[in-house]
């Protein structure tokens, strides 16, 4: 190990006790929970957190490079209980080793290259299909609407449910069991038993989705995976080195992983986007400038390579990181800054702070696209998407999506928020959206 100056005993007696009251403090204004404790205890600091215990958490570029440049083997199985109720024990936010690198591989393919764009179509589909609802002078709600959309593009594009009489079926499954989970029961495991009403729902509601999910596997083994173009049936395809694939149940947990991963973290993003554009009419005003010159509804092609719109997604994954902080649990004594940190503990990258680093950001608590244009940051500066062997497997579709929603929404609809005022983020499951429902109104409708 190189530069070890300092010993970890040394981060041990200032970290913060367990409390309820800091948990749901975290739950609440997760900003100012990160700020306090970098403020008190300088950078690495170590935070007590459930089902963790010691956390050691770095806000600094020098320590996202020290933890995801870190070998593979550094880590180990993420062993926390938080999200295996949720995700499932073969889900590969849950594996370690040799079998996340293993399935992560097997999981890659359908989210990168070429494949991306036959996704750019369906979700154009689906985001004009539901902001033709939106007629002139009325209200609506952007985050329920974008989540509404960002689920429909799960259930066409990843599980390939194309029967329009099957879609309220699935909706009703799916945000049944992603609202069941409550934050109470992410963080306290205590809470997980079946005397608790909240648990049993949660229970009887993964059932149901876990069915579905069952059932659609079957149904794209039976009549030939290689006819679909979905991600459950080329995950289903997948094979690796030695010609074997992706057990049924294996990719159920996947897919269940795929519709927590990949929903809410989308619909949060663009939600805080929408926001901020209609905030600004100087932001909303570039945005406009770049898409009409492209005519009447720009193509998902064409939207993609909007740098704007890039910039207008990619500042706002900057300013409110979705997921506000990536943890990993130390196989290996690790360096983390200088200090050394033992095996079995965890670290981590808080992302809300990596991201307000004043080394690399004016001005931080400003949203401003325009830092985006002309300028690149490294992987340790900028890093919505984690970082390492277990960066995002939706790092690609996640900005593409995003880009066409966003691009579509605009160059079809002409909107305003009704209420202007401040809105902070709050932690709900694993990701950080914004506080409000953001109600918005219809100026100009759909031709
Ligand atoms: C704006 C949207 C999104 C954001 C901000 C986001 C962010 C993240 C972050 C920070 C991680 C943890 C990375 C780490 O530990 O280093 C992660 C993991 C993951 N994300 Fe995303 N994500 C988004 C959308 C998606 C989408 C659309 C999908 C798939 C449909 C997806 C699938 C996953 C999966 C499977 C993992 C686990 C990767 C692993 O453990 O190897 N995400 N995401």
């Amino acid at each position: 190990m190189k530069n070890t100056k300092n010993s970890v005993d040394e981060l041990l007696p200032s970290r913060s006790k367990f409390s309820p009251f800091r948990i749901l403090t975290a739950a609440k204004d997760p900003e100012a929970f990160f700020k306090m404790g970098q403020k008190k205890q300088g950078d690495p600091y170590c935070e007590w957190m459930p089902g963790m215990g010691d956390v050691y958490i770095t806000g600094h570029p020098e320590g996202a490079k020290d933890i995801f440049s870190s070998p593979r083997e550094t880590f180990q199985e993420f062993k926390s209980s938080l999200l295996r109720p949720l995700l499932g024990d073969q889900s590969l936010v849950v594996l370690g080793g040799d079998r996340h690198k293993r399935e992560k591989k097997l999981m890659m393919p359908p989210f990168h290259g070429k494949r991306l764009q036959i996704y750019g179509r369906i979700i154009q589909e689906v985001t004009l299909e539901q902001i033709k609802k939106w007629k002139k002078n009325s209200k609506f709600l952007a985050r329920t609407e974008l989540q509404t959309i960002t689920l429909e593009v799960i259930l066409r594009a990843i599980f390939g449910i194309v029967d329009p009489s099957q879609h309220e079926k699935w909706r009703l499954a799916m945000s049944s069991y992603l609202n069941n989970y409550t934050p109470l029961l992410t963080l306290i495991p205590f809470l997980r038993k079946k005397i608790y009403r909240p648990w049993k729902t949660f229970l009887r509601s993964r059932e149901t989705l876990d069915q579905y999910l069952l059932e659609e596997i079957s149904e794209s083994l039976k009549f030939g995976p290689e006819t679909r173009n979905d991600i459950l049936s080329l995950l289903l395809l997948s094979r690796d080195e030695e010609n074997e694939g992706l057990t049924p149940i294996e990719v159920k947990d996947e897919l269940r992983t795929l519709l927590v991963a990949g929903h809410e973290t989308s619909a949060a993003g663009l939600s805080w986007a929408m926001y901020y554009i209609h905030n600004d009419f100087s932001i909303y005003k570039t945005a406009l400038s770049e898409l009409i010159p492209l005519g009447s509804l720009p193509s998902p092609e064409q939207l993609i390579e909007l740098p704007f719109l890039n910039a207008i997604c990619s500042e706002a994954l900057r300013i409110h990181p979705i997921v506000p902080i990536v943890i990993r649990h130390l196989a290996h004594d690790m360096n983390l800054r200088g200090y050394r940190i033992p095996a079995g503990k965890h670290v981590a990258v808080s992302l809300i702070l990596l991201h307000r680093h004043l080394d690399v950001w004016k001005d931080p608590d400003t949203y401003d696209p325009n830092r985006f244009i002309n300028k690149t940051y490294s992987q340790y500066e900028y890093a919505p998407f984690g970082g390492g062997a277990r960066r995002c497997l939706g790092a690609a579709f996640a900005p593409f999506e995003m880009k066409i929603i966003l691009g579509t929404i605009l160059s079809q609809v002409q909107l305003e928020l009704i209420d202007s005022k401040k809105i902070s983020p709050q932690l709900k499951n694993i990701s950080m959206g914004p506080n409000s429902k953001i109600p918005m109104k219809v100026l100009k409708s759909i031709k």
